[in-house]
C-alpha cells in the first residue's frame, strides 16, 4: 500500500463526449469504446443519458450487460421518469450508478428552471432519494456549480448527502473557473459542509478557457477524489478535461499529488485512436500524450540529449502510455548524432568519416527542401554517397 488516496476516474466520453457536435456514435461503436475503457481499467463509465432517446437507452443497456469490470452510469435529470429510465437501462449491470443533476447557479435557476432556490433543493433531495431506491451508488451534480453561490452549494450538497448521495459532483459547466479559484471552492465545500466525509467529491470541468485539466488538478489538490473526463478531451463546445492529461499529470507529478489511479495507462493511445477513428475527430499532432508529436524530437540538440539519456527531454516514456516507441524525426534541425544513429538502425555502414560527412551534408541539403526525411530518402542518399568498392 502506498498510503495514497484513490482517485476515481469517471469517463464520460460516451455521454458528454458524444454531446460534441458531430460526434454521435452508434450502439456498436459505443460498445467498442466501452470495452476499451474497461480494458484501461476506468472506474466508472458514463454510458449515456438513458431517457434522451431509445438509441441512448439501448446503448446504456448493452454496455451495462457487456462491461463487467467498470461501474456503468447513466445520467438523468432530477426527475422521477429520468431516474426510473436510467435504472431500467442499468438493471443488468454488475455495478451501476445513477447520476442525477439539477442546476444551482442564479442564472440557470431563474431563466432555465424558473424555480426558486428552495424548490431546487426540494427537487434535488427527491431525485437523490428516488435514485437511492434503485441503487446504493448515487451521484448528484450541481450543474453550473462554477457560477453558483457557495452558500447555496453548501446547503444543497448537505441535503443531497443526507438524502443518500454517495458522490457529489461539482461541474464547471461553462468552463468559467480558473484553477486557484476552483481549488478554493472545493476546499471550502469540503471544509464547510458538515457531512462532507460521507461522500466523494468529484469535479467535471469544461474547457471553454482551455483550463479544464488545470481546474481538475487544482480540485484534486484540494480534496476532490473523482475526476470526470473524456478521451482526447472530447465534449460539449470546447470539450471536457482530457482523461489522458489528468491521469498522466497525477502520475508524473506524484511528488505533488496525494492520489493514485488504477488506470492501465498503456491503453491510452489505443483508446485515443479508437475514439478518433469512430468519431472522425482527428487528434492534433501537438496534443499532450496522444498527439503524433507528443514523443517525437526533431531538433539536433534535443535528439543528441535523448540519445545520451532519454530523460533529458522526456518526462514520461512513450511506451508507458501505449506508443510503440518515441521517435527522432530527421529534418533540417537534426544533428549528426541522430543521423548516424538512424543509419545504424537501418543497418547502413559508412566506412569512413569522409563518407559520413559527405552523406550528412547531402542530408542537410535535402532537409532544407523537405519537411521530413524518411528511411527511403536515407537509403537513396547513402547509396549516392558511398564510394564504390
Ligand atoms: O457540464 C455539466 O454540468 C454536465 C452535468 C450534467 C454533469 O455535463
Ligand atoms: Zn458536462
Amino acid at each position: 500500500m502506498s498510503g495514497k488516496d484513490r482517485l476515481v476516474i469517471f469517463d464520460t466520453t460516451l455521454r458528454d463526449g458524444e454531446q460534441s457536435p458531430g460526434a454521435s456514435m452508434t450502439k456498436a461503436e459505443k460498445l467498442r469504446i466501452a470495452k476499451s475503457l474497461e480494458k484501461m481499467k476506468v472506474d466508472v463509465i458514463e454510458a449515456g443519458f438513458a431517457i434522451a432517446s431509445p438509441g441512448d437507452f439501448d446503448a446504456v443497456k448493452s454496455i451495462a450487460e457487456a462491461v463487467k469490470d467498470s461501474t456503468i452510469c447513466s445520467l438523468s435529470r432530477a426527475l422521477d421518469k429520468d431516474i426510473d429510465r436510467a435504472a431500467e437501462a442499468l438493471k443488468n449491470a454488475n455495478s451501476s450508478r445513477i447520476h442525477t443533476f439539477i442546476a444551482t447557479s442564479p442564472i440557470h435557476m431563474k431563466y432555465k428552471l424558473q424555480m426558486e432556490p428552495d424548490q431546487v433543493v426540494e427537487q434535488a433531495v427527491r431525485a437523490v432519494k428516488r435514485a437511492r431506491s434503485h441503487t446504493s451508488d448515487v451521484e448528484f451534480s450541481c450543474e453550473d456549480a462554477g457560477r453558483s453561490e457557495i452558500d447555496f452549494l453548501c446547503r444543497i450538497i448537505e441535503s443531497a448527502i443526507d438524502a443518500g448521495a454517495t458522490t457529489i459532483n461539482i461541474p464547471d459547466t461553462v468552463g468559467y473557473a480558473i484553477p486557484s479559484e476552483f481549488g478554493e471552492t472545493i476546499k471550502t465545500l469540503i471544509e464547510r459542509i458538515p457531512n462532507s466525509d460521507k461522500a466523494i467529491f468529484s469535479v467535471h470541468c469544461h474547457n471553454d478557457l482551455g483550463l479544464a485539466v488545470s481546474n481538475s488538478l487544482a480540485a484534486v489538490m484540494n480534496g476532490a477524489r473523482q475526476v470526470e473526463c473524456t478521451i482526447n478531451g472530447l465534449g460539449e463546445r470546447a470539450g471536457n478535461a482530457s482523461l489522458e492529461e489528468v491521469v498522466m499529470a497525477v502520475r508524473t507529478r506524484k511528488d505533488l499529488f496525494a492520489v493514485e489511479t488504477s488506470l492501465d495507462a498503456t491503453q491510452i493511445v489505443p483508446t485515443s485512436r479508437l475514439v478518433s477513428t469512430i468519431t472522425g475527430f482527428p487528434v492534433q499532432p501537438n496534443k499532450a500524450i496522444v498527439g503524433a508529436n507528443a514523443f517525437a524530437h526533431e531538433s539536433g540538440i534535443h535528439q543528441d540529449g535523448i540519445l545520451k539519456n532519454r530523460e533529458t527531454y522526456e518526462i514520461m516514456a512513450a511506451q508507458d502510455v501505449g506508443w510503440h516507441t518515441n521517435s527522432l524525426i530527421l529534418g533540417k534541425h537534426s544533428g549528426r548524432n541522430a543521423f548516424k544513429s538512424r543509419l545504424e538502425e537501418l543497418g547502413i555502414q559508412l566506412e569512413t568519416e569522409t563518407e559520413l560527412n559527405a552523406a550528412f551534408s547531402r542530408f542537410k541539403d535535402l532537409a532544407d527542401k523537405k519537411h521530413e526525411i524518411f528511411d527511403e530518402d536515407l537509403q537513396a542518399l547513402v547509396s549516392d554517397t558511398k564510394v564504390p568498392d
